[in-house]
């Protein structure tokens, strides 16, 4: 769908800005917008297609005989609007050599296990993964003969003491969903390439802006499209991009799966990407404001927030990220499911729901427990995950105030 290729206008000559040299917020705005694309508009149209129709039967059969990405064939092959977002994605990602598009990041994840993984092999998944990627590896991948096993996010280069002859995929998820402990990406990584072992990452947190997954040794870099990428709440996408060596692999085992993106739902992507530099500083100053404050209050205990010292692997992201993201959790000082209901339910600004990455925020209440095997989640009280959408920090702060002044009315009335 997304063979990475420069940014040209229609007679093949590159256009200025659009090179593969610039800095990353130039290829945020010029990324796949190849003249012979967008045509003589900014953007590239909705090309709504299943039928591409040929010039003669023998172009048909030429057709057939090439197998290359970024030409009509089919509908199932995208489109100009879904190679445009493709090749776009694949900028964003130093080092990288395509992108494949699927209808939500759990799509995404699956397809680039079932790639890399066969039966009797053993995947590495770390313990703070996201509950439906551990729910795929068990139900799916346990069923087709692949065993998981979970690793402790801070395991860092003692993997090798975990892997075994059957090991030949390693999924990471850095920061850890709900808890955020930043892992030793580069450390594990160079361990499975002196063994062969393929490296994923879940980067949807950094969603390859704060954190490039390929340049620090990933083999494969997956995002959930549907948070930062589209950014407006609206939209179900995700994508796999991969260095050169998984390139063949993921690309044919999604277009054997069938897996296509709508082309509205490419281009509302391709619009949430221009974006993505402005919105991403503003989520992150937005984010560490709220975490700081929280962080001083009475009622909480701890700020799980990966740029704050108390988060596990902190040190790591010092080292490998430019910045942070705008989702984050905090542990309370003790309280029961009451007084976090107290807290979250008459928030004026925070919506209660599980997807992320939208431009407006959102609290939910979250217990890591029963996700978790090889490592155990122990906390001073509940635990709630805030998504810091773009809304001044100071109404955030505001609002979480008079929150906890009536979680601490609710917890002390037990
Ligand atoms: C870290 C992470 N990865 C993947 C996903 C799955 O994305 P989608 O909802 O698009 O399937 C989510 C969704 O919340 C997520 O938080």
């Amino acid at each position: 769908m997304g063979q990475p290729t420069r940014y040209r206008k229609s007679d093949g000559s590159r256009v200025s800005g659009g090179k593969s040299d610039t800095e990353l917020p130039t290829r945020l705005v010029t990324g796949g917008r190849r003249r012979e694309w967008t045509g003589a508009v900014v953007n590239p149209p909705v090309w709504r297609a299943s039928t591409h129709l040929y010039d003669s039967v023998a172009d048909l059969r030429a057709g057939k005989a090439n197998n290359e990405d970024g030409r009509f064939f089919y509908g199932r092959r995208g489109s100009p609007t879904q190679w445009a977002l493709a090749e776009a994605l694949t900028g964003m990602e130093p080092g990288a050599h395509g992108t494949m598009l699927f209808p939500s990041g759990v799509a995404a994840i699956a397809c680039a296990l079932l790639a890399v993984l066969r039966p009797g092999d053993e995947l590495l998944m770390a313990d703070s993964s996201y509950d439906p990627t551990r729910s795929y590896a068990e139900a799916f991948l346990g069923k087709w003969g692949v065993e998981t096993r979970y690793y402790d996010p801070l395991v860092g280069a003692g993997i090798a003491e975990l892997i075994c002859d059957r090991t030949r995929a390693i999924l990471m998820e850095s920061p850890g969903s709900l808890t955020f402990e930043v892992q030793d990406v580069p450390a594990i990584c160079a361990v499975a390439k002196e063994r062969g072992i393929a490296t994923l990452l879940d980067n949807t947190w950094a969603a390859s802006y704060f954190f490039r997954a390929i340049e620090h040794g990933v083999d494969i870099a997956i995002l959930a499209g549907t948070k930062y990428i589209v950014g407006h709440s609206d939209v179900m996408l995700g994508s796999v991009t991969t260095h050169e060596k998984y390139w063949t692999r993921v690309r044919r085992t999604a277009q054997q799966l069938g897996q296509i993106v709508s082309p509205d739902d490419a281009y509302l992507a391709l619009r949430g990407l221009r974006t993505l530099d402005v919105r991403m500083r503003q989520h992150q100053d937005g984010g560490l404001a709220v975490a700081r404050w929280l962080a001083d209050q009475p009622q909480v205990a701890r700020v799980l927030h990966p740029a704050l010292p108390d988060c596990p692997g902190h040190e790591c992201w010092r080292r490998d990220f430019s910045g942070a993201a705008g989702l984050f959790s905090f542990v309370l000082n003790g309280g029961d499911d009451a007084a976090v209901g107290a807290l979250i339910d008459d928030l004026a600004l925070f919506g209660i729901g599980y997807s992320w990455g939208g431009y407006e925020s959102l609290a939910l209440p979250v217990d890591p427990t029963p996700d978790r095997t090889a490592t155990r989640w122990e906390a001073e009280g509940p635990l709630v995950r805030l998504n810091i959408g773009l809304e001044a920090p100071d109404d955030l702060i505001a609002d979480l105030a008079k929150g906890l002044e009536r979680y601490e009315k609710a917890a002390c009335r037990k």
